[in-house]
């Protein structure tokens, strides 16, 4: 009896646990309605469940009613011990009546669901003519998002930034395995399938931010793969679209260098830099043949672009909230915050007998990506201009700043100073071989070359876009000072 009773308290327990979910006050409830498509969707949920709640109730009314009113019967007979069987009911098999009943009702009422049904599933699948929707590129990964914004020549992940009242045209992919792209509060899941593109749209009346969630079981991490959309008025959104193409102020922490050397061969950091659009996702690609193709030793994954890190609100594909505690927390042992991350075994401060990262040096490059902040963001998001200015620093020779920036700059996370190969072919030597690399340039002229186009000037058997291609950027003093200490390695 015990027993049985704890199973119903059990039982109940969990319905009501389960009834939870339901509350409109939940980020990630279907309930709170924040735009025509979840609208249109959850009418069409409401009708279908008033629909069934009405078939209930008749359906177990008639049963309740049949089982009391037809119940086993015993007629006693008045002065004696024997009682009389009961009379079996008037039996309806075969009414041709009653069987036309209860065919064609459920017919009517599947065609009354159906035709609302139909209606809905086309006003879900294109935006409506003529409303200049934003042409938005979600493609999941394990486990995190990318968005690409094709028209703007932008990239980002995790936070998907878009205007509020206008239509959001998604075409969705995958890289690897069948993810399912879903923000509860706006619209309905939709897979996102590798080889295949899958499409959605939704709208947000109003402006803040909503949670989205990986709906498709993808792997370990599959819980933790979560986004944000963020929604602002047209003007913020306009705003966000100039900011996020701005430079950010010159990095002054030491963490650009460290960053430089063990991060950017996985992580894009410039994507403000002018047509960059095509280079990230050719460079996106390559990670991921890299990875794909020798998973054991690879040295780089695609991973999320970290352009204007700085400006966003979360990290590890929504996990933890953007603070400075918690980015140290995450570079430091990733797995420790997300179980299977990628970076935890592909990035090479993370393998055994690798150069681990000082706990100084994990602080530098969270204060370097926190730093990453469009120029004039806070004026622009109302929060004051930051008036830090780069230090300047005295160079007794050409040599001495050169070896500052192959440091600083980060060369020295892939190069060494002897002939061992780290990730890039060592240092050793340097000199006599960039001089017989290519015909008619000195060898002067060959390393500023491979240097500011890394690409062009590959050494035979290291791949395409590992080097990073952000030393461009660098001045023509810089690159001189670079090469003449790179000259004095023997
Ligand atoms: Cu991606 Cu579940």
């Amino acid at each position: 009896m015990i027993v049985k009773i704890s199973k119903y308290v059990a039982l109940f327990s969990v319905t009501i646990l389960m009834t939870i979910g339901c509350s409109p006050h939940h980020e990630q409830s279907t309930f709170a309605n924040a735009g025509p498509v979840a609208t249109s969707q959850s009418n069409l949920f409401y009708l279908m469940f008033w629909i069934a709640a009405l078939i209930f109730v008749v359906v177990q009314g008639a049963l309740i009613f049949a089982i009391i009113n037809f119940r086993r019967r015993e007629h006693p007979i008045p002065g004696s011990d024997f009682k009389l069987p009961d009379i079996p009911p008037k039996q309806v098999h075969g009414n041709t009546k009653l069987e036309l009943l209860w065919t064609i009702i459920p017919a009517l009422i599947l065609v009354a669901i159906a035709i609302p049904t139909i209606q809905v599933i086309y006003e879900t699948y294109e935006p409506p003519e003529n409303s200049d929707p934003l042409e938005i590129i979600a493609i999941g990964h394990q486990w995190w998002w990318e968005f690409r914004y094709p028209d703007e020549g932008i990239v980002t992940a995790n936070e998907l930034v878009v205007p509020t009242n206008r239509p959001i045209n998604v075409s969705l992919k995958s890289q690897d395995v069948i993810h399912s792209f879903w923000i509860p509060q706006v619209a309905g899941k939709q897979d996102t399938m590798p080889g295949n593109t899958n499409q959605m749209w939704f709208q947000i009346d109003k402006p803040g931010n909503y949670s989205g969630q990986c709906a498709e079981f993808c792997g370990v991490a599959h819980a933790r793969m979560r986004f944000r959309v963020v929604a602002n008025t047209t003007e913020d959104f306009k705003t966000w679209m100039k900011m996020i193409k701005t430079p950010p102020k010159a990095a002054t922490s030491d963490g650009y260098g460290l960053f430089l050397a063990h991060c950017s061969m996985c992580h894009t950091i410039d994507s403000y830099v002018e047509n960059s659009y095509e280079k990230e996702i050719t460079i996106q690609n390559d990670r991921w043949n890299d990875w794909y193709s020798n998973q054991e030793e690879a040295v780089r994954v695609s991973a999320p672009n970290l352009t204007h890190l700085g400006i966003r609100s979360m990290l590890a594909a929504g996990e933890k909230d953007l603070t400075r505690e918690n980015l140290i927390a995450w570079i430091t042992n990733p797995s420790d915050i997300k179980t299977g991350t990628r970076m935890q075994t592909v990035a090479n401060v993370y393998k055994e007998g690798s150069a681990k990262l000082k706990e100084h040096e994990v602080e530098a490059i969270a204060d370097y990506l926190l730093s990453q902040k469009p120029e004039n963001w806070g004026m622009l998001s109302g929060k004051g201009v930051d008036t830090e200015e780069k230090e300047e620093i005295a160079w007794n020779t050409p040599e001495e700043h050169g070896k500052y920036l192959f440091i600083n700059q980060g060369c020295s996370g892939c190069h060494s100073l002897t002939d061992e190969e780290i990730v890039g072919p060592g240092m050793q030597g340097i000199l006599g071989r960039a001089a017989t690399r290519v015909s008619g340039l000195t060898a002067e002229e060959y390393i500023y070359n491979s240097i500011v186009s890394p690409n062009e000037y590959l050494v035979e058997g290291y791949p395409e876009n590992v080097m990073p291609q952000a030393f461009e950027n660098l001045s023509e003093e810089e690159l001189n000072a670079l090469i003449s200490y790179l000259k004095t390695i023997e």
